[in-house]
């Protein structure tokens, strides 16, 4: 949700921070701007546009004056709409300081308030133009010090944010602050960079230092200081990227979301690998299981419906009792959490707001927490006891895939895990898990070597108004995330229903060629023929069933096999088809595959 860069040092400044601009469009895409210090001096060289970076590297031209340090934005728009005014970077009214901002100003109106009738002239409708002329004023009373400008202005401002400030008369400084929205530092040699994650440098350093909440950061091209909202010096915390550049390229896909279904085989080995005998006992360390009386997992979007199968699978492998929350709804309902209460929050990004924002109610009620979480060093495993990270590596693609399956891993591994050591699963049922999840990368790399004839049926629905999706037991939660990939992608009516709750409401919606996604239970479980009854209700009112199963079904119009496999692993593969259908029926559609309208990869709002 909005995505932000900073470079300073040998460079010439442009090119690297156009580069991370690139690499966060995925954050937002309602308009781009850049602000860089000009290397002769005089006011700041800066350009917005609304719409998509393309639209703001079109007039960018060769007029672009020497600078070798700058700030870019790329906007997911809140207040205020995606217009060209409202674009950041913001200035303050002598035209020398420019900020830019990810997050929310909740005391705004207040703010804007005060400020005019200190005859500040506000120019956009937005939240962020306040906090610019705040830390102009705070400059000059802090004598030309804009670090410490920037922390009293972090003092009087109340919600969320990530800001970064770069002034005319200091071409070489770039001062950032954090509070509930991400920031990283990459740490180059001669040069130095600020981005909302490390997809931002990634190409030019695999050095970062992780900031804390109400941080301050101070960089030029050879120094970097971390200090408190007071201004005490902190010890800056480093850790290296272990991420690829080359996993945030496209690698000769038409798009980021085609490659991330095809690395599923990869990335599901990744989060495996050295984990299905056993856990290492440093992630578990930090959790201690003794007294839990419930499991709570808290997660939003497709990290929810991991949530969901993961309930089914710890549930039965452990016998701990397992609630899955949406985290927006979470805190708000007051909910009994305690110290015996176990929270797993899930999230690809790490910094989703809603997510970590129930994560810090449970914790403040006592409640011990274990993430699921694909990025190192991002807010929700720095703040939770304990981490298992998903190796799905960089998903660039808004709608997610990759990060999916690995959080569908996840979930195995930690029912396995609560299984083996509450002494619920025997050995062999251990070892039957086991050996099934090692055969998962294999399977999956059979499904997308069968799913292409499925591009053209999907081709077949691209007029359809509505496509539902059933599925029974863990299909069900499978059917609800490809009813959600179908949504962001198609802006198509779709929904999952468990496949018994049809008839109780959902099946008027059936009509003469509804196409209608059944996720079939593996043949030998007893909910198959409860599933295909399910199925025959539906075609006796005209619907059109595209199956996906481990078997022949005689009901299915058009069928799509996957190999069989344990019940509970069943989403992984099922799952492969749903992402392929809804990649496809964009593309049919006319539809901007990785960046769906309205939509931002990861949402530091509430
Ligand atoms: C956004 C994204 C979804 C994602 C959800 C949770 O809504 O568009 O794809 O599932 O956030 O994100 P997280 O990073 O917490 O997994």
């Amino acid at each position: 949700m909005c995505g932000i860069v900073g470079y300073t040092g040998k460079a010439a400044a442009l090119s690297p921070v156009l580069e991370g601009l690139r690499r966060l469009e995925y954050r937002g895409y309602d308009s781009a701007g850049i602000a860089l210090a000009v290397d002769a001096g005089g006011p700041l060289w800066v350009e917005k546009r609304a719409g998509k970076l393309g639209n703001l590297e079109e007039i960018l031209g060769d007029q672009v004056p020497a600078s070798h340090a700058g700030i870019g934005h790329t906007r997911w728009a809140t207040h205020g709409g995606p217009t060209d005014t409202n674009a950041h970077p913001h200035l303050d009214n002598e035209g020398k300081l420019a900020l830019i901002h990810n997050g929310i100003i909740e005391n705004y109106v207040e703010l804007r308030a005060e400020l005019e009738k200190r005859g500040h002239i506000f120019k956009s409708e937005t939240d962020t133009e306040s906090v610019v002329h705040l830390l102009s004023d705070a400059r000059k009373a802090h004598h030309g010090d804009l670090a410490a400008a920037m922390r009293e202005v972090c003092g009087q401002l109340r919600g969320s944010f990530t800001l970064l400030a770069i002034h005319s008369d200091e071409p070489g400084r770039i001062v950032g602050a954090r509070r509930n929205s991400p920031l990283v530092v990459g740490v180059g040699d001669g040069e130095n960079f600020l981005a909302s994650d490390v997809a931002g440098f990634i190409e030019f350093t695999k050095h970062a230092i992780e900031l804390g909440q109400d941080e301050i950061v101070d960089i030029t091209s050879n120094s970097i200081v971390v200090t408190d909202i007071n201004g005490t010096v902190l010890e800056p915390r480093k850790y290296e990227i272990s991420w690829d550049a080359s996993a945030a390229e496209r690698g000769g896909y038409d798009h980021f979301m085609l490659k991330e279904i095809y690395e599923q085989p990869k990335t599901i080995a990744d989060t495996l690998i050295g984990r299905v005998a056993g856990l290492d006992p440093e992630i578990t360390a930090g959790i201690d299981l003794t007294g839990v009386t419930k499991v709570v997992i808290i997660a939003c979007g497709t990290a929810f419906h991991a949530g969901l199968v993961g309930k089914y699978a710890i549930e039965k492998w452990s016998g701990l009792t397992v609630e899955v929350e949406l985290a927006s709804e979470y805190r708000y309902r007051e909910p009994s959490v305690d110290a015996n209460t176990l929270v797993i929050p899930i999230s690809q990004s790490g910094e989703t707001m809603d997510t970590l924002m129930a994560m810090r109610y449970a914790r403040s009620h006592g409640a011990r927490v274990f993430s699921v979480c694909n990025t190192n060093g991002s807010t929700i495993p720095r703040e939770s006891d304990a981490v298992l990270y998903t190796h799905a590596g960089p998903e660039i693609a808004v709608a997610s895939t990759k990060a999916f399956t690995a959080q569908l891993i996840a979930m195995y591994l930690l029912g396995l895990h609560f299984g083996r050591i509450r002494g619920v699963l025997s050995d062999a049922e251990q070892e039957a898990i086991a050996l099934e999840l090692a055969e998962l990368p294999a399977k999956v790399e059979q499904v997308l070597e069968t799913v292409e004839p499925l591009r053209a049926l999907t081709r077949q629905f691209k007029d359809a108004t509505s496509m539902l999706f059933l599925g029974r037991h863990v299909g069900f939660p499978t059917a609800l995330e490809g009813a959600l990939k179908l949504k962001e992608l198609a802006y198509m009516h779709a929904e999952g229903f468990a496949g018994g709750e049809l008839k109780h409401g959902p099946i008027a919606l059936i009509d003469q060629g509804t196409p209608v996604v059944a996720i079939m239970p593996s043949a030998h479980s007893v909910l198959a023929e409860k599933m295909a009854s399910n199925i025959q209700e539906v075609k006796a009112r005209g619907a059109i069933i595209i199956a996906i199963s481990d078997a022949p079904l005689a009901s299915a119009d058009h069928l799509i096999r996957i190999p069989a496999v344990h019940d509970f692993l069943q989403p992984v593969l099922a799952v492969v088809p749903l992402q392929v259908i809804a990649y496809e029926m964009a593309i049919a559609r006319g539809n901007d595959v990785d960046q769906p309208r309205n939509l931002a990869k990861s949402v530091t709002v509430e």
